[in-house]
């Protein structure tokens, strides 16, 4: 017989651990809901040039691509957001905001570690056809939420960039290789200072040239503060991505969610099609990588037809998030529920277990029966580990009299009742 295992970086997530991958979903859904974002459904494989237009090297590199039975080159996604271009290209009907959300799997092929898989969720949330600022704030806002209500934000630094800004300043202090410069400043959380300058040098940057780099993008601290210092240090041309840095302040503070947030200027983000804003957020520990990242792409949807729509939006990262509640002691979030089980104390009475359980069910109550004729101790223990809160016993001798008993798990109480109060029972009780 062969035994055979799953991939690495492909989880088995059994259902009392996906209890709470559920709960967590469910936290990320209804705050994208709450702010009037609608879900969509979309394919799990594209077209690989989907990808090869506008993803960069880096992610092109971790693709999960095959050739189909048609000799065409297929993907599995590793991202959304070239789909939702894609699909918005392909409407032109569709009234603007569009604000779209979806929690589903992706794959790339990573160096599988702590919070990165090969297999993975992501919650996405994009808003197309808003140009201004308030669109920015409103999904920093909605990302900022989610952890405000996991009560985990003071662990979180939310990090903010402007992709021209910063372009604009390395301009001005003689940075040629912009371009060639970003690539390195994308990984420059997970380098030393001697390799930071050494990635530079290695693109070209004089060792002038590396060490202001390495100043410039230095600089991280509280919005208001830090857009006053980059007033001073910003060129001229500037001034625009300046301004809109502090409008966005503004909005953020409006929001209630500005102290939450910092400018630093290392953040740029290694996909290609960011064209302004850009934003990830790391742990307070800083130990594990992104917990989510996002930021404005104007030019994507345009590059798949004839409308340009200007987009921002953010993927929230469900295992770095996971990785940071276990670090905080608030995972698991949820275990197995079961609101009722129903336990038979013989067979005979297996026909009015089965009543009471669908009419418990119709009532919306999650509830369970004995489908192996087990015993009564057997049966109990079950139910405790199905973390049963109620349990209805149903033996012969009550039912003479017309009654079942009904056994509190949590207290160990029982009460004997009526055939016909089960249900006004549990509901003068809130189980119902
Ligand atoms: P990203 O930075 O590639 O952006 O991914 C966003 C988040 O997804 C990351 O911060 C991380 O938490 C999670 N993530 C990425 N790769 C993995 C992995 N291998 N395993 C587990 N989690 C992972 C994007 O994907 C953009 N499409 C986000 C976006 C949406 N920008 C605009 N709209």
């Amino acid at each position: 017989m062969a035994e055979i295992q799953g991939l690495k970086g492909f989880y088995d997530r059994y259902p009392k651990e996906y209890a709470s991958w559920k709960k967590l979903i469910e936290i990320v859904d209804d705050t994208a809901e709450e702010f009037g974002f609608r879900q969509l459904h979309v394919p799990s494989v594209e077209r690989a040039e989907l990808y090869r237009i506008k993803s960069g090297d880096e992610l092109m590199e971790q693709m999960y691509n095959f050739d189909d039975k048609g000799g065409r080159e297929i993907s599995l996604i590793p991202e959304q957001t070239p789909t939702r271009a894609r699909l918005v290209q392909a409407r032109k009907d569709l009234k603007t905001p569009i604000k779209w959300y979806d929690t589903s799997k992706r794959w790339r092929y990573e160096d599988v570690q702590r919070g990165r898989d090969r297999e993975f969720l992501q919650g996405d949330f994009d808003i197309f056809g808003v140009e201004s600022v308030e669109a920015d704030a409103e999904i920093i806002a909605a990302a900022v939420t989610i952890y405000k209500k996991l009560g985990i934000e003071d662990r979180v630094n939310f990090l903010i960039n402007d992709r021209r800004l910063l372009e604009s300043l390395l301009d001005a202090h003689g940075v040629e290789r912009t371009d060639a410069a970003m690539k390195v400043i994308d990984d420059k959380e997970k380098l030393s200072r001697e390799e930071f300058i050494e990635g530079l040098l290695e693109e070209g940057l004089s060792q002038g040239q590396a060490e202001k780099v390495d100043e410039l993008t230095e600089i991280s601290g509280p919005i208001s503060s830090t857009i006053e210092d980059l007033q001073e240090l910003a060129p001229k041309e500037s001034s625009e991505s300046v301004q809109r840095m502090k409008d966005l302040a503004e909005m953020l503070n409006a929001y209630g969610v500005s102290q939450a947030c910092r400018i630093d200027l290392s953040i740029v983000r290694g996909l290609a099609y960011y064209t302004g804003l850009v934003f990830e957020a790391f742990d307070a520990e800083g130990e594990l990588r992104a917990l989510f990242g996002g930021g404005r792409y104007d030019n994507l949807v345009g590059l798949f037809g004839g409308r340009e729509v200007p987009a921002v939006g953010f993927a929230f990262g469900y295992s770095t998030t996971i990785e940071l509640l276990k670090q905080e002691d608030m995972w698991p979030l949820k275990g197995i529920e079961t609101d009722v089980y129903i336990l038979s104390v013989s067979d005979s009475v297996r026909d009015i277990a089965l009543d009471y359980a669908s009419e418990l069910r119709n009532e919306g109550l999650i509830v369970e029966t004995d489908l192996g004729g087990r015993g009564f101790g057997d049966q109990l223990g079950y139910a405790d580990s199905i973390n049963s809160k109620r349990v209805l016993i149903i033996g012969e001798r009550d039912l003479e009299n017309d009654k079942v008993t009904m056994k509190h798990m949590e207290s160990g109480k029982e009460e004997l009742l009526a055939l016909e109060d089960v249900v006004d029972h549990l509901k003068e009780e809130g189980l119902v």
